[in-house]
């Protein structure tokens, strides 16, 4: 310690009077000159003349403000010191989670720990082995809980959504994402619309998730600020309190912040989206971004140069003059200062190009490219954007929905990541359901991704892309308490939430789950794709997709683990390998001849000139069937050039005379297209039918098709498989496409009963008559339930027995014990449901929320159920849908019965001509069966075409 020394006083020193006095007058004139010399310079110098002036009344907030100009964004240093999360909630009770297989985030996403994990007042307290000794100051307070090496990782972080603006189910009063109001709004801020009452907060958080960004929608180049939330219930019910390290700026105009500052997010978005919105070319986008760039610089310019004078006090200059700022343009400014993480919708080459030279024109850093379907083309521009590469954050299989995803690629995250970009997997909810964000990481992963970034790239990575990594994203001493329990392998097919937690605070009131296989334990195993990356650069994301070569000579597919064959409408095991037994199965001209044990199939003959495939531990099972998208109606969804289009509806417009008026009826069969890339990729994927509606905006649809999706032509042998399988419509709530519920089944009861003249009037007289199955999409238990009386209605009538499927049925297993009654069929659209709409608001959400998913429950019922996909380029990942819905039965489901949702249900269900022999192509995978996400279909037997594809 340094010591006060007593200064003497002017009287104690003056003992020696004269000599002082002379010392006095001296000093003096000194003095005088002095002051005389700085009055002189005072006025350009600027410092001296503040320390002999006051400061104006101003100054004390201008210094402040201008000193805040540096100051960078983060927590403040002490952050992991604290004892207490600013999100606590009193009276959440301490947790002890004892034996966790702990994955937490650290060593680049390698780190896994045996641990027991204390949370304590919303906050991780410790890992490692906790004993009696550390917790004797809880008490009894804590409670305990064997997670029996369960799986545990951090709450999954999603990096964009639209969860609360965008809400679901989707609602007139509740849609909130996109202004209209001009291409540039860095003012706008998604917390001002979030709705609290969004039903996917239960249903994400049932999924792992708990922390997500919340974004404004991609309508405009600047669409507004975004903000963090978590996904729990919160004792305010208020927007305000769920939000995670809001900026200052949320209850403040122009915060004069003296401690770090919070990061703020902005949403960017380029191409097509705020295009079309406003009319304009990416010409014109661009040009508002620089526009808006330009305000927001000479802002910032002129609080720079204020600046420079308030720190050099020279207040005369500011006499005049008030801090240059902007209420509209403050949030721009920031990201000039790079306090603002930004996140830009931008998919193709050429957007990310021009925001790249942006981003160096004006100087700010790039958070995130969205969705950036070809980002992995462009690994070298990413790398040059200002300051750091931005991350990507992606969809897994989720592309072609419009020209700026048609060369988006599954093995996009793997590229990126060969590259050094941090790669980040997301939902865009609603857009994709995040509470299967997972699913998406998984997917990444059997695709090429390695598991530890896999993993990371919907935990940590995002968390660190929002700058909230100091305290989500990792089990850490000091992180927040949000941590999911799995019930297996994160990256396993289904792992689902045993249970979740939120700062501290368990989400699962009462958790059901099923055991999983041990295997589900371990990391999954996954096929090899090297190649198909490789070509997928080399095509610039166009690689051929048509089978390398097709053989009609025998060929003997050696190591085969088991064999499911079609019997009629079911699906039946007819081989399985005995332990250390080498199973083969023999196809000449396309048609299976021998399956068994390799020395009971295979003779020297036959090898002689047969070719030879080791499938390494693989099977054989029957092709999938697509329904539920308009897989085969065309190529781009959004370009109506690409596409056949929509039919007219008698309901609402007139249908020309010169095509039969109302009696016209038409078939999706005329309307086909071949080789779109959604068809082959699902052909790639073990999905060998399509069975497809012709495309309808409103009630009517027409007659529906089965086609085979890896045919180039129409007139190709096998292309069609049948030319009209059922008669299709919808029955949906009012809107602008259709008049009312009961006018739509007032006209359906009038067709069926008093058939109109011509084709339409054939058709639905064989509808009533039980020769026509009838396939009504809708989803409402209220809508199911006046079909089916509307059926008896009919069947009283024509005294028969009607053929009716309903597809979607979200809210079938309200009614299944009625439906199993009726004899209706079930086709689930999609296979995992989501409340999107209000009239499948009453979806049965399965694990961890309810004990049984709704197709277990149709099931039980005996209802006959089959599986579809809304999207044409989901339809590739069927297998995987199929095995998942299994997965949450526990074993209810076999596999046998497992395929059968995928193929033979959807083919009965649809008016498919089951029975017909040689219509059916099987999948032959290596490595796995069908439904194992390590497999990877190799071939497809085709009896139609009597030769085997080797793709
Ligand atoms: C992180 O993991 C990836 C994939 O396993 C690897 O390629 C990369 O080099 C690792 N990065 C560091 C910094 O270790
Ligand atoms: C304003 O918001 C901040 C969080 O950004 C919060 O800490 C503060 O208490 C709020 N102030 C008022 C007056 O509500
Ligand atoms: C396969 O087809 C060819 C040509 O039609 C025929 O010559 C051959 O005998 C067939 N082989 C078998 C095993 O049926
Ligand atoms: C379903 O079918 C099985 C076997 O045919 C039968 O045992 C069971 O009772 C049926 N369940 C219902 C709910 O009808």
């Amino acid at each position: 310690m340094e010591k006060v020394l007593p200064v003497p006083s002017l009287s104690e020193r003056s003992g020696d009077r004269p000599r002082a006095k002379r010392r006095f007058s001296r000093r003096l004139v000194i003095g005088v000159l002095v002051l005389l010399a700085l009055l002189l310079v005072s006025t350009r110098v600027p410092t001296l003349y503040a320390v002999l002036r006051p400061l104006p009344p101003h100054a004390t907030t201008a210094l402040s403000r201008c000193r805040s100009l540096s100051l960078a964004p983060g927590p403040p240093a002490d952050f992991h010191k604290r004892k207490v999360s600013d999100r606590f909630v009193h009276g959440t009770k301490p947790y002890l989670l004892k034996n966790g297989r702990i994955w937490t985030g650290l060593e680049n996403g390698t780190e896994v720990v045996h641990a027991d994990i204390l949370l304590n007042k919303g906050i991780i307290e410790s890992i490692g082995h906790i004993g009696h000794l550390q917790l004797k100051n809880y008490k009894d307070d804590v409670v305990t809980v064997d997670l029996k090496g369960a799986w545990v990782t951090p709450g999954i972080v999603d990096l964009h959504s639209h969860l609360g603006v965008s809400s679901s189910p989707h609602l007139l009063g509740a849609s909130d994402g996109n202004s209209r109001h001009g291409p540039i709004l860095p003012w706008l801020r998604a917390l001002d619309a979030l709705n609290t009452h969004d039903a996917a907060y239960e249903l994400s958080v049932a999924g792992g998730v708990t922390t997500a960004l919340v974004l404004p929608g991609s309508a405009n180049a600047i669409g507004g600020q975004g903000f963090t939330i978590k996904l729990r219930k919160t004792a305010e019910r208020t927007p305000t309190s769920m939000l995670l390290e809001p900026p200052y700026q949320i209850n403040s105009s122009f915060p004069d912040h003296s401690g770090p500052l919070r990061w703020r997010q902005m949403k960017h978005a380029c191409g097509e989206n705020p295009s079309q919105v406003y009319g304009n070319t990416r010409m014109d986008t661009i040009w508002a971004f620089r526009d808006a760039y330009n305000t927001a610089r000479k802002i910032r310019e002129s609080q720079d140069a204020y600046c420079a004078d308030a720190f050099a006090g020279n207040w005369d200059a500011l006499k005049d003059k008030s801090y240059p700022e902007d209420l509209q343009w403050e949030a721009l400014v920031d990201v000039l200062r790079g306090r603002v993480k930004v996140q830009v919708h931008c998919y193709e080459t050429v957007d990310i190009d021009d925001l790249v030279r942006i981003s160096n024109e004006f100087e700010f850093p790039i958070a995130a490219f969205h969705h950036a379907h070809e980002a992995y083309l462009v690994p070298d521009t990413l790398k040059k954007a200002y300051d750091h590469p931005p991350a990507i954050a992606m969809f897994a299989t989720h592309s072609r929905y419009k020209r700026e995803a048609y060369r988006g690629s599954e093995f996009a995250p793997r590229i990126l990541a060969e590259h050094g970009i941090p790669v980040v997997m997301k939902s865009d909810h609603p857009v994709t359901d995040s509470r299967y964000l997972l699913y998406q990481a998984q997917l990444a992963y059997v695709y090429g991704l390695p598991e530890n970034l896999a993993i990371a790239s919907i935990i940590s990575t995002p968390a660190e892309v929002m700058g909230m990594d100091h305290r989500i994203g990792y089990v850490r001493k000091g992180w927040d308490a949000d941590l999911v329990v799995w019930d297996s392998h994160p990256l396993a097919l289904g792992a689902t939430p045993k249970q979740v937690f939120i700062d501290g605070i368990p989400q699962l009131d009462s958790p059901h789950f099923v055991q999983k296989p041990a295997s589900f334990q371990r990391t999954p195993r996954v096929p090899n794709f090297d190649k198909e990356a490789a070509d997928t650069v080399k095509y610039e994301g166009l690689p051929p997709l048509v089978p390398a070569k097709s053989s009609s000579g025998p060929v003997i597919f050696t190591d085969v683990k088991r064999v499911f064959m079609r019997t009629g409408r079911a699906v039946r095991e007819v081989y399985t390998a005995q332990d250390a037994e080498m199973g083969a199965v023999i196809v000449e001209n396309g048609t299976v001849t021998c399956s068994g044990a390799y020395t009971s199939c295979v003779t020297p003959n036959l090898l002689a000139d047969a070719e030879v495939v080791n499938v390494k531990g693989g099977s054989i099972s029957p092709g999938f069937t697509s329904f539920g998208s308009n897989l085969g109606l065309g190529e781009i969804g959004a370009e109506p050039s690409t596409m056949d289009g929509y039919v007219f509806d008698p309901l609402v417009q007139k249908v020309p005379a010169i095509l039969g008026g109302d009696g016209a009826i038409i078939r999706a069969v005329d309307g086909l297209t071949f080789g779109t890339r959604n068809a082959l990729l699902a052909y790639r994927g073990g999905v060998t039918k399509g069975i497809t509606a012709p495309a309808h905006r409103g009630f009517y649809a027409g007659l529906g098709t089965s086609f085979f999706t890896g045919a180039m032509n129409r007139l190709e042998p096998g292309a069609i498989l049948q030319e009209v399988t059922a008669v299709h419509i919808t029955v949906r709530p009012y809107s602008a496409a259709v008049p009312s519920i009961s006018t739509q089944i007032a006209t359906l009861r009038r067709m069926l009963l008093h058939p109109v003249d011509g084709d339409a009037g054939e058709w639905f007289r064989g509808v009533g008559k039980g020769r026509v199955t009838l396939v009504v999409e809708t989803d409402s238990a209220d809508i199911i339930a006046t079909l089916i009386t509307l059926k008896k209605e009919v069947e009283k009538a024509y005294d028969s027995t009607v053929k009716m499927t309903i597809a979607g049925a979200l809210e079938a297993h309200l009614l299944a014990k009625e439906i199993a009654e009726a004899g209706v069929g079930i086709i689930q659209v999609p296979s995992q449901p989501f409340p999107a709409a209000w009239e499948m608001r009453r979806i049965l959400p399965g694990l961890p929320l309810t004990e049984q998913s709704s197709i277990a429950v149709l099931l039980a019922h005996n209802v006959t159920v089959g599986v579809g996909s809304v999207q044409p380029y989901d339809v590739r990942n069927l297998p995987f849908e199929v095995a998942w819905v299994a997965l949450d039965a526990g074993g209810e489901i076999s596999k046998e019965d497992a395929i059968a949702l995928g193929s033979t249900n959807v083919e009965v269900l649809l008016g498919g001509d089951i029975e017909a022999d040689g219509l059916h192509d099987m999948v032959v995978t290596e490595g796995g069966d069908i439904l194992d996400m390590q497999s990877k279909v190799v071939a497809v037997i085709s009896p139609t075409r009597q030769l085997v594809d080797m793709l």
